[in-house]
């Protein structure tokens, strides 16, 4: 005789009848499944709460805890577990009530062998997609967000091939960008990649502290180094020891700050406020700033060696107008952070909706993005966020004008309804532009197009003949 294969999935039947135990017993053993039984509602929780059942079979009338009290704690201790009830004839309408309750399906009392067995194989399929789906979603995920970061542009690709090449050396990074680029994730990404990874990541940062008070952060201070100083404390250096120090806003760093942070970086060695006894540390320096360096540097506002100390290796965050793709990606992102932490159930974004977020130009970048979701979470009345949750900037689209650059053949078309047009760009060109877009977005409505543009369809039509009309000129 061949061998049983394993179990199909392990079932608990809870009844306080022994033949109806019994009976479902056999059915379910033929059937290939594993079956614990339990002669009340009590046990079958403890043995519930032990773990390893895949679905509940319960009477619905028990001795002490009963069918619907046992599906209620069950939910409870193993959210994850289906419970089908059982019910004698004249109890349908609380097995009614109990599928209100989150029972996944119910069998009505005598039931046939095949009811039964499809009835669980129903709710163990159910259940076999929903895990499947949320491991899609999680893989789905973890593709998304490279560490904490999320994104699928190239630029973004690039940036984080970058992040990944540099993370290993020991190299003083530059992180350069516009404010809220992600500068700082960017320099998290960059430890949590390192050998350093499990060494602490300490950030300081270098604008918020007037300049007395960053270097005894920074260096820390002996006992009685100035007024107040009651005891000795650690600075951030060595506190990074092992680790990494991000250094935040270094281009605020005052021309006294600038010679000590330099020779820790030369000699590692440093000296705390009020103290005499050289300290050494090992730490990896990355630094961010959304001013120019090289510029401060011309201008004398920053020590050119040290800019070449912390020079080592620069990564530019691109700003997010230069990864529009990433634009719904991340939107989608913070729609689930938000929706979550406010407890609101929310589907997405409505097609209007995504428009203006993918039309707009986003001066504050990713932060912006962020902060534009959360607001609209908050104030979203339906299952979605629509364009009128969206601060008036955002929704007025979907006209960009970009500074510099050439009019001409080079305005390119942007996602889907939107065009930028340059700075001198002929307004019949505008026009022309405009005319070809909106009938785009309306599949080649004349009429739509005209109620949108403010004109009348006549115009359209004109239009439309003239255009035609130049193009066939040789
Ligand atoms: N790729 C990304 N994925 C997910 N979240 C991001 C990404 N980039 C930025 N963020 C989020 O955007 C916000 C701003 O990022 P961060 O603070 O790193 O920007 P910054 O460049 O340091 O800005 P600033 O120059 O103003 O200090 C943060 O809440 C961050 O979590
Ligand atoms: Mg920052």
């Amino acid at each position: 005789m061949a061998e049983p294969g394993p179990p199909l999935a392990t079932l608990l039947v809870a009844d306080d009848d022994p033949a109806v135990r019994q009976s479902l017993e056999r059915t379910l053993t033929r059937e290939g499944y594993a079956v614990v039984l339990a002669p009340d509602g009590q046990a079958a929780l403890e043995r519930l709460q032990e773990g390893g059942i895949d679905l509940v079979l319960s009477d619905l009338k028990m001795p002490g805890l009963t069918g619907l009290e046992l599906l209620r704690e069950a939910k409870a201790v193993a959210p994850d577990v289906d419970v089908i009830l059982l019910t004698a004839f004249g109890t349908v309408e609380e097995a009614v009530r109990a599928m209100k309750d989150g029972a996944t399906d119910f069998l009505t009392k005598p039931f046939q062998r095949a009811q039964l067995t499809k009835v669980v194989r129903q709710a163990l399929e159910r259940r076999d997609l929903i895990a499947q789906n949320r491991a899609l979603q999680k893989r789905l995920d973890d593709l998304l967000r490279q560490g904490n970061m999320i994104g699928t542009s190239p630029a973004f690709r690039r940036l984080m091939t970058l992040v990944q090449q540099v993370a290993d050396s020991s190299a003083t990074v530059l992180v350069q960008g516009e404010s809220g680029t992600g500068k700082e994730l960017v320099a998290r990404a960059i430890h949590d990649r390192s050998s350093r990874r499990n060494g602490p990541f300490i950030a300081v940062n270098c604008a918020a502290l007037p300049e007395t008070l960053l270097e005894s952060e920074l260096f820390g201070y002996e006992k009685g180094a100035f007024t107040g100083a009651a005891g000795r404390k650690e600075g951030r250096f060595e506190l990074a020891d092992g680790g990494t120090l991000f250094l935040d806003e270094i281009a605020d760093l005052s021309a006294v700050t600038q010679p000590k942070i330099l020779r820790v970086l030369q000699e590692g060695e440093f000296e705390r406020v009020g103290g005499t006894k050289t300290s050494r540390v090992d730490v990896r320096i990355v630094t961010a700033t959304n001013q120019d360096l090289a510029t401060l540097v011309r201008d004398r506002r920053f020590r050119e060696d040290l800019f070449y100390r912390l020079n080592v290796i620069t990564i530019q965050v691109p700003p997010l107008r230069e990864k529009h793709e990433d634009v719904p990606v991340l939107a989608q992102h913070f729609l689930r952070v938000y929706a979550a932490k406010n407890n609101r159930q929310l589907d997405g974004f409505s097609d209007e909706a995504l428009g203006c977020l993918e039309a707009y130009s986003w001066p504050g970048n990713v932060r912006e993005l962020e902060n534009v979701v959360e607001r609209a979470v908050v104030l979203a009345r339906g299952a979605r966020v629509d364009a009128g949750d969206l601060p008036d900037a955002v929704r007025e689209r979907p006209v960009m004008l970009m500074r510099g650059g050439t009019p001409g053949p080079g305005a390119t078309v942007v996602p889907e309804g939107v065009f930028q047009i340059r700075v001198g760009t002929p307004l019949a060109e505008v026009e022309a532009r405009l005319l070809e877009e909106t009938l785009r977005l309306n599949h080649g409505n004349k009429t739509l197009t005209a109620k949108m543009l403010g004109i009348d369809p006549k115009t359209v039509f004109r239009k439309l003949k003239q255009g035609e009309a130049e193009d066939g000129v040789p």
